[in-house]
């Protein structure tokens, strides 16, 4: 049975149905003290159990925690926590004396309620060897081409860092045709403030598709589209896998001129244009 955190009901539907199993419905409640709690009323006794929650934020984190703890009590054979966007996989060291490693806190206690994990680009794939549980993570990169144009003009597929070359080589590939190339980000740890070095790549008259795997403040895409824009592109797509798109990431991307943004359903949001169930499911 797939069993959907509260805010992940649409891709948990999508998995149910790229699998074939079934979706069990979840009865979300919380106290007037703010605590929650989940009810499973459809017995998943000697089942295969599939929670399937994004950890958007530390509400998120306490239900999966009870989500897991409700399948086991109701006797699932098997526990499996899909992770769609795993919350806190970013602080993966302390960046400063005193500071946790967030992600392995998270990773940790998820894993005493499972049997095993699977997760959807993590900022690091290393983030896995945190939990102490088998964990597999999927990459949902190639579906980033899913809502482009099918005629974009001199394409060229551009990461806004390094790091996230490799996403923007899947997207290109799963497009067919263009190049791909990457930024240089500096961001400032105090202020947050970011500073885009570009690549000498020609990108005048040229669709452009930024490629990352979250856009969180929308700081790097916003930046990296104002860049694009002084150099002449034409048009400037902006694509990752965790459309987080906190406070007024996506006004910031529209005042800088993007063309459109698209991002996966691992974070449901308005500009989720394609599912990452899919992904998912071949590893289930
Ligand atoms: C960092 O390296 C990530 O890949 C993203 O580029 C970053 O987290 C995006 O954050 P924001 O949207 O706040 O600039």
């Amino acid at each position: 049975m797939i069993i959907p955190g509260a805010d992940t009901q649409a891709f948990a539907a999508a998995l149910a149905n790229a699998t074939d199993e079934r979706l069990g419905r979840v009865e979300y409640e919380q106290f007037a003290d703010g605590e929650h709690v989940v009810r499973l009323p459809e017995s998943v006794a000697g089942e295969r159990a599939v929670v399937v929650a994004s950890t958007v934020d530390s509400d998120a984190h306490v239900q999966v925690l009870q989500l897991q703890d409700a399948a086991r009590e109701a006797g699932a054979s098997e526990v499996v926590t899909v992770l769609p966007y795993m919350g806190y996989a970013r602080q993966d060291e302390a960046f400063r004396p005193g500071e946790p490693v967030s992600s392995r806190a998270i990773a940790r206690a998820i894993s005493t309620g499972t049997d095993r994990v699977i997760t959807v680009n993590p900022h690091e794939p290393s983030v896995c060897d945190f939990f102490d549980v088998p964990t597999a993570h999927v990459d949902a990169a190639g579906l980033l081409a899913d809502p482009l144009p099918d005629a974009l003009e001199g394409p060229l597929f551009l990461s806004p860092d390094e790091g996230a070359i490799d996403l923007a080589v899947t997207a290109r590939d799963a497009y067919g045709e263009g190049e791909t190339d990457y930024f240089e980000k500096d961001r400032d740890y105090d202020s947050g403030d970011i500073e885009i070095t570009p690549s000498d790549a020609d990108v005048a008259g040229r669709d452009v598709v930024l490629v990352d795997d979250i856009i969180a403040t929308g700081s790097t895409m916003s930046e990296s589209v104002e860049v694009l824009m002084n150099r002449d592109a034409n048009r400037v797509f902006v694509t990752c896998v965790h459309p987080m798109l906190a406070s007024n990431a996506l006004t910031k991307l529209s005042a800088a001129g993007v063309e459109a943004v698209y991002g996966t359903d691992t974070l449901e949001r308005a500009v989720s244009e394609v599912s990452a169930a899919p992904v998912v499911a071949a590893e289930l």
